[in-house]
């Protein structure tokens, strides 16, 4: 996959770091420095074009998944993950999702998917990714997610549904509210990296 990797400190987590729709690997970077500038970054493109736009996986519409594809993209990107530790040499059990939009989304799918893929998350404004399926084990993985409660893309309803699904299956999540819509605020960003401080 198209990405970017950049060398950090060996004891801190590496940020995985997932683009939203349209994005590429370039977006998040600066996030990176705010919420840990002393990790190693993993910043990877989407594979999937939608009208010349990357993405982590193909939808129908709207909010609504193209599961297969999904499922297919979400064993691309663990996979992927799992050769890059292997060439740049970093702890595969220490990788931290940051991920916003469709990258929170693909984020949630390998929490949701693949025990140990992540060591935490990091997700602003998720959805649900996949419903009826039995979570992994997420008793040390503890997620953030940052939501607006006008976001018309990321209904409140679903961000409560995820943090649902996911405590379930023993996360520990913070979710930090904002009053605007799907963009990611500043005060998100603080608060997100405040909560990566306080776990790792
Ligand atoms: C998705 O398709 O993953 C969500 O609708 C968010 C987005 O617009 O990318």
């Amino acid at each position: 996959m198209k990405h970017i990797f950049q060398e950090g400190n060996k004891e801190a987590p590496v940020l995985l770091l997932l683009h939203g729709t349209g994005g590429t690997e370039e977006d998040l970077l600066g996030l990176a420095e705010i919420v840990s500038p002393q990790s190693a970054v993993l910043s990877v493109r989407g594979n999937v074009l939608e009208n010349g736009m990357p993405r982590f996986f193909r939808r129908l519409a709207e909010g609504i998944f193209d599961e297969e594809d999904l499922l297919f993209r979400t064993k691309e990107l663990n996979d992927f993950i799992d050769t890059a530790a292997e060439k740049y040499q970093f702890d595969r059990e220490n990788v931290v999702a940051l991920g916003y939009s469709n990258g929170a989304n693909i984020a949630a799918s390998l929490l949701f998917h693949y025990q140990g893929s992540l060591k935490g998350a990091i997700l602003h404004h998720p959805m649900v990714p996949r419903r009826g399926v039995t979570i992994p084990d997420l008793s040390n993985t503890p997620v953030f997610i940052g939501a607006g409660k006008n976001d018309p893309i990321c209904a409140p309803k679903e961000t409560e549904e995820l943090a649902t699904l996911l405590q379930a299956a023993g996360s520990v999540v913070q979710v930090k509210w904002e009053q605007y819509g799907h963009q990611l605020t500043r005060n998100e960003v603080d608060a997100a990296a405040a909560w990566f401080q306080s776990y790792f």
